[in-house]
């Protein structure tokens, strides 16, 4: 069974540059044989996390949704903006929504342990988001995932990618595609245990 891939960017604005580098890290993933499944959080907005809501509401049917979606996949591609130094809040909350409950016995965490995971960031400054993305690491790592070495900042972005969405340094989308690839090997050498 080919390897499946939940990719997820952290902004959901149009013309987003991290959604630009997700598509190119995708192709990879594509590329090395894996079916890959790209949300908009757009499509699932959540309210910020707070735990009295949770407990008088549950945990909100989007996030279900997003939970049932993750565990049909063997890992997550996560694009994460750089908002002053770390990730966004929609990406921070969609996370911590689905790391709760999903029954009354099974963590949402259980969903992320274990999970292979790749982090890449984009930001029009130089540094290209290396902050947002170190820090978006250690969330998924707390969470048990697998986080692979490889991964990518893209600094300058809004110079990268031409009219077609493709990033115009073909070495540089040979290494943002070289994250999905990775991605999907380590997927395998997790399957085989
Ligand atoms: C609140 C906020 C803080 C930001 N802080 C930084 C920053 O510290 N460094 C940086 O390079 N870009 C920063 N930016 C710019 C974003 O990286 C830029 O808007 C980028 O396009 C967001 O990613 P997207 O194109 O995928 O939506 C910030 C943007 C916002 C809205």
């Amino acid at each position: 069974m080919a390897v499946r891939i939940l990719a997820m960017c952290g902004s959901a604005r149009v013309g987003s540059v991290n959604q630009k580098l997700l598509n190119v890290a995708v192709q990879g993933a594509l590329a090395a044989g894996a079916q890959v499944t790209v949300v908009s959080l757009r499509d699932y907005p959540l309210p910020f996390y707070d735990s009295d809501l949770e407990k008088e509401l549950g945990v909100p049917d989007h996030a279900r949704r997003l939970q049932a979606l993750f565990g049909e996949h063997d890992a997550l591609l996560v694009a994460s903006p750089d908002y002053n130094g770390g990730y966004p809040a929609l990406l921070k909350n969609t996370i911590d929504w689905m790391s709760r409950p999903i029954a009354q016995v099974r963590s949402g965490m259980e969903l992320f342990a274990n999970t292979p995971a790749a982090v890449i960031s984009a930001s029009p400054g130089p540094m290209g988001g290396i902050r947002s993305m170190l820090a978006m690491r250690g969330v998924l790592e707390k969470l048990g995932a697998l986080v692979i070495p490889q991964s990518f900042t893209l600094g300058q972005a809004y110079q990268a990618f031409g009219d077609n969405n493709q990033l115009n340094n073909e070495v540089v989308a040979g290494e943002v595609k070289a994250v999905g690839e990775a991605l999907v090997k380590c997927c395998r050498a997790v399957r085989q245990g």
